[in-house]
């Protein structure tokens, strides 16, 4: 008898919203419970030891609510933390990973452009994917951590995230790359600003879907299966933040969960990082 799996998410905000409608679309029978750690945001500006510090701390909370398996729906902290997380807990985590391999497999420029935090283009992780699967192809990086700040404002389209967008990924087309990659779960929600402003030629990957497919296959090889039957269970969002600004960013961010959701406030503090 197939029984659901809570799955755990957590991301420095709202960003990992990106995943999250993926999952909670792909996987209607599995309860989901999501923290957005709004009062330590942005991650991309840390110190690798706070984020470590963040993410376990959030870990351990999602634990305690059941939760069976964790989606670190951050680039950042998957950069950061996961490896730590994974050696310090038994149950599995699903990181995001920027789609740096299939890029370099289908640019024909031979340059790709990959849009992720400070805290992420300066991770060893982050390195040991260029330098495994970019060989031969000139990857060039940007940290946009006003990407961050428009999602967090629920600003995803009108003349300032327009201008925005522009100036932050025509040096890369002026370089000749020819695949973006959205290497910040933040960045896909100005997804629709970025396509209507690049040639159709250049191609834009991110990996929400394919995190979602990866918890799909986790949840299958536990016996568990994707249950895709019947009414979506549950979704809890939890923010260390402002509740009320996370209530109102709710339609604008995830408008068909598919399934009941409730808000709430969660102070999560930590000894080591302070906001
Ligand atoms: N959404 C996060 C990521 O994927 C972090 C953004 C931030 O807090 O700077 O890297």
């Amino acid at each position: 008898m197939e029984s659901p799996i809570k799955i755990g998410m957590l991301d420095s905000g709202v960003g990992g919203f990106s995943v999250l409608r993926e999952v909670a679309t792909a996987l209607p029978g599995h309860p989901v419970h999501y923290v957005a750690d709004n009062a330590w945001c942005p991650y991309g500006n840390k110190p690798p030891r706070d984020i470590r510090a963040r993410v376990l701390r959030i870990a351990d909370h999602l634990i305690d609510q059941g939760c069976g398996l964790i989606v670190v729906a951050c680039n950042s902290a998957t950069i950061h933390g996961v490896e730590m997380l994974r050696a310090t807990y038994p149950l599995p985590f699903v990181g995001m990973e920027p789609a740096v391999k299939p890029a370099a497999e289908i640019t024909r420029s031979g340059i790709v452009g990959v849009l992720a935090t400070e805290a992420s283009i300066a991770g060893e992780k982050f390195h040991r994917l260029v330098t495994a699967h970019a060989r031969g192809v000139r990857v060039i990086t940007r940290p946009c951590p006003r990407f961050v700040e428009l999602v967090e404002e629920g600003t995803l389209d009108g003349p300032e995230a327009e201008a925005v967008v522009r100036f932050e990924v025509q040096p890369l087309l002026d370089e000749g790359a020819d695949v973006l990659v959205l290497g910040c779960t933040h960045y896909p929600f100005l997804r629709p600003v970025m396509e209507a402003l690049v040639p159709p030629s250049v191609t834009i990957l991110d990996t929400g879907g394919a995190v979602s497919r990866r918890v799909g296959r986790l949840l299958e090889s536990a016996g568990t299966g994707p249950l895709t039957g019947g009414r979506g269970a549950s979704l809890v969002i939890e923010t260390t933040g402002d509740l009320p600004h996370v209530t109102r960013l709710l339609p604008v961010l995830l408008p068909e969960p598919g399934r009941p959701v409730s808000v709430r406030h969660v102070d999560l503090l930590s000894g080591e990082a302070m906001p």
